[in-house]
């Protein structure tokens, strides 16, 4: 843990359910706080109930940043990026999980919980919540994505 950030929410459905149970395991190790929105067993979900709540969460700046997922990544990150303040981004490897924050701004991390292996989504989390945003000529084009 080398920055401010303290408390990280977590969400995920069945098919990100084990990928979270690791992360969540790693980032207490780490000495992040965790909040655990669900779901809380490998039984089959639906993800917009437990990722709704967190990408609210984010939405009212409870926390800064947030970490989902799914099998693909794909639908939960649909789910989140329906709440006007977040913008979650997909990632599948150490790089795109740096340019979300650095060029994007992203607030929340989804990702591919049946495609990447965990310790390299360990490796996403750390990057993800270790990285700035550049601002710069990132700052009009992050402004632009809201309409
Ligand atoms: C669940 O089987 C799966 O559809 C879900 O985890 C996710 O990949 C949806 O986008």
């Amino acid at each position: 843990m080398t920055n401010e950030i303290k408390t990280i929410p977590i969400a995920s459905d069945h098919g990100g359910y084990e990928m979270k149970t690791f992360l969540a395991e790693k980032l207490r190790a780490a000495g992040y706080e965790v909040v655990d929105f669900g779901t809380h067993s490998s039984e089959s979900v639906d993800y917009p109930d437990m990722i709704h709540p967190l990408a609210d969460a984010v939405a009212q700046r409870k926390f800064p940043l947030g970490i989902i997922m799914c099998g693909s990544g794909n639908g939960a990150q649909l789910a989140a990026n329906k709440h006007k303040g977040v913008r979650a981004a997909l990632c599948w490897n150490v790089e795109l999980a740096r340019l979300a924050r650095e060029h994007n701004d992203a607030n929340i991390l989804s990702l591919p919980g049946r495609f990447i292996p965990f310790d390299l989504a360990w490796e996403m989390v750390q990057v993800f919540l270790n990285t700035a945003f550049a601002g710069g000529r990132h700052e009009k084009r992050v402004q632009k994505i809201e309409i």
